[in-house]
């Protein structure tokens, strides 16, 4: 949900403030707002609606002085409590003007910490659950200056310099940073937090708790982000920030503790993508380029998975090969695209490993209590690795003892650092927030688990697991093929921009992909789409067939399970019948759709299972252009907000 960035360092912060807000705006894009310190004061702009109107605000408004200071912060909004006004767009500021506080997240129990600070006067200009935080922390430091004129407090050196100490020891710290600390104990729900204050212009402080937060350590500057996009142009050094843990940033580094005020050593990684990966690159759209860069997407998450001695290799393992053995059943939880790749995984898991496999929307998961235990393995899907629904099924699933293996394409964030094992989609970042490379991802990483899984039980010979993953490493060229084919449906899709709604059937791996189509067309055309088992549509959605609507089929081979294939053809004859225009896609050679095809995409033959990975394309590019031809913004659609960090 909303971006965030904080930096400390010898740079305008103003100025890495919008940067980092250009990389971030696609988490959230209702409003947005920046703060810097510098010359003794603390100045706060923000503004409803995208980054352009704060920017112009900024250079054009009665805003345009000159915001000095190395020390700031930015965030880009995506509504919560409160509509996307500017009171409501952050940063949120104290009474006294001092503080400055950015969030993502949701503070579950802000009303009764609201109702208190207005109970001993505290004015709150906004509708936000993040304002609180700023008061709190008014409150906080007004203690601690009281109490050092009696007894320090039990966690604070009043303006001593920033600690360091060995991990696991307490030590004392900077005033901002134990009150921070004392305030993330009395929140409760889902926080990334940036804090500045006026008087403390060489720190800069961020905290967590389910909710992203990663550090970029440049040379003499240092920067806080929901991620790292938002400072690749700076530096390509991070560091993790884990659960309940607070970040004192300075210029020269930076000192971690847990809300209990103990050291705790961060991980570092090398980023290994650079500022141009995050761009557009010449194209119009990020999701016209990450639609063009699935085939390297897909090689590079498909490259080097099978060792000399012919075992699937994950990313990071902390469960052993008896583990896996010892599963007896298996879960998917993912939400939207994601989910739709778990359920393409079904069937693959099913067919190779004959283990029973459950897909589950991870918003649903836990509440349904399902039954788990140490033989049970959880697989969690998510791009981000940030999803909130997926990451609480994740920790529910752990402490029912399930085993928890991730498949995501953020290195360093919360889903993988909670799970037991690793598989990463390597597709470089995805700034469309409609997903598209990682989706292709996500399907050949959950093929590659269905393999693991396969060959670490013995239920397929090496020889075969080897010879499934050499057919899947020549799929990207497929995918490649198929892109260069798709004019066609960019074509109809153009003619169809007035169309009221448009159904999308399926069969076997074909039904999640035109789930996958429905939701595309949904959220970047803002139109009634409808994914369904083809065979399901006679016991009741057949009722929506009227003249002219248009249905996409998306057909199995005939080279596959002919009975399969046959009753595509026959459900295909069935709309047809009662007005139907139908957009039939087919592989190359069945002739057996043609006289029911209004229209026919041909797509390359592949094997059943693999399909989804070319199938999947003219759906993809239908709703791209669809939604352009409509003239909508397919990077930013209405509502929406590329990572999901609350519930
Ligand atoms: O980051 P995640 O993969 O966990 O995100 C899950 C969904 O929010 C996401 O797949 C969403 O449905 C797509 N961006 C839609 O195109």
């Amino acid at each position: 949900m909303c971006g965030i960035i904080g930096y400390v360092g010898d740079q305008s912060a103003l100025d890495v403030a919008l940067g980092g807000l250009r990389r971030l705006e696609y988490r959230g894009y209702d409003s947005s707002g920046v703060a810097v310190v510098g010359a003794g004061a603390l100045r706060t702009v923000r503004r409803a609606g995208k980054l352009a109107n704060l920017e112009k605000l900024l250079s054009e408004g009665p805003e345009r002085d000159p915001m000095p200071g190395t020390t700031g912060m930015g965030h880009t909004r995506w509504a919560t409590h409160g509509g996307p006004t500017d009171q409501n767009a952050h940063p949120h500021t104290d009474c006294t003007g001092a503080i400055a506080v950015i969030h993502n997240g949701i503070i579950e129990n802000f009303a009764a910490l609201r109702a208190e600070l207005e109970g001993i006067g505290h004015e709150l200009t906004s509708e936000t659950d993040t304002e609180v935080v700023a008061h709190l922390l008014e409150v906080e430091l007004g203690n601690a200056a009281a109490a050092q004129a009696g007894a320090v407090p039990e966690d604070v050196a009043p303006g001593g310099p920033a600690a360091s100490g060995a991990a696991g020891v307490p030590v004392a710290q900077h005033p901002l940073t134990a009150a921070l600390r004392r305030v993330c104990r009395r929140l409760e729900g889902a926080f990334t937090l940036v804090v500045l204050h006026r008087d403390f212009p060489e720190v800069v402080l961020g905290a967590r708790r389910n909710s992203p937060l990663v550090v970029g350590i440049g040379q003499g500057e240092t920067f806080l982000a929901s991620d790292v996009s938002a400072f690749i142009a700076h530096t390509r050094e991070a560091m993790e920030i884990g659960q309940d843990q607070i970040v004192e940033a300075r210029r020269d580094g930076v000192t971690v503790t847990d809300f209990a005020g103990e050291i705790v050593e961060g991980r570092r990684y090398h980023v290994d993508w650079d500022a141009s990966a995050a761009e557009k690159g010449g194209y119009p759209y990020f999701m016209l380029k990450e639609i063009n860069e699935q085939p390297t997407a897909l090689a590079d998450t498909l490259r080097g998975r099978l060792s000399a001695d012919g075992a699937i290799v994950l990313d990071e393992e902390r469960l052993s090969a008896q583990d896996f053995r010892d599963v007896d059943k298996v879960f998917i939880v993912a939400c939207g695209t994601a989910y739709h790749a778990g359920l393409i995984a079904k069937y693959a898991v099913e067919h190779w490993t004959r283990l029973p496999c459950e897909v589950e929307m991870a918003s649903e998961f836990r509440y349904r209590d399902p039954v788990l235990d140490r033989s049970t393995l959880v697989i969690a899907i998510s791009q981000s690795g940030e999803t909130l629904d997926t990451l609480m099924a994740v920790k529910h699933a752990r402490e029912q003892k399930a085993r928890v293996l991730a498949i995501c394409n953020t290195n360093g964030s919360t889903i993988p650092r909670e799970s037991d094992a690793v598989l990463y989609t390597r597709c470089g970042p995805e700034v469309g927030v409609a997903s598209t490379k990682t989706f292709l991802g996500q399907v050949a990483a959950c093929l590659l688990v269905g393999l693991y899984l396969a060959q670490v039980r013995g239920v397929l010979y090496g020889d075969e697991v080897a010879a499934y993953v050499e057919r899947l490493q020549r799929m990207p060229d497929l995918v490649g093929r198929t892109l260069h084919r798709l004019e066609p449906i960019r074509e109809l899709a153009r003619g169809l921009a007035d169309a009221k709604a448009v159904l999308f059937l399926g069969r076997h791996v074909g039904y999640p992909v035109a789930l996958e189509g429905a939701l595309k067309l949904k959220e970047l055309a803002y139109m009634h789409a409808e994914g369904f088992p083809a065979g399901e549509l006679k016991h009741g959605p057949i009722a929506l067939i009227e003249p002219g609507l248009p249905v996409i089929v998306v057909v199995p081979s005939p080279r596959g399970r002919a009975h399969l294939h046959g009753k595509v053809v026959s459900n295909i004859q069935e709309v047809r019948a009662r007005g139907a225009r139908t957009i039939v896609i087919a592989e190359d050679g069945d002739v057996a759709v043609e006289p029911y095809a209004d229209h026919l995409i041909r797509v390359p033959a592949t094997s059943s299972l693999f399909a989804p990975l070319v199938t999947t394309l003219p759906l993809q590019v239908f709703a791209c252009e669809l939604a352009l031809a409509r003239g909508l913004d397919v990077d930013q659609p209405r509502n929406l907000a590329k990572s999901v960090t609350v519930e």
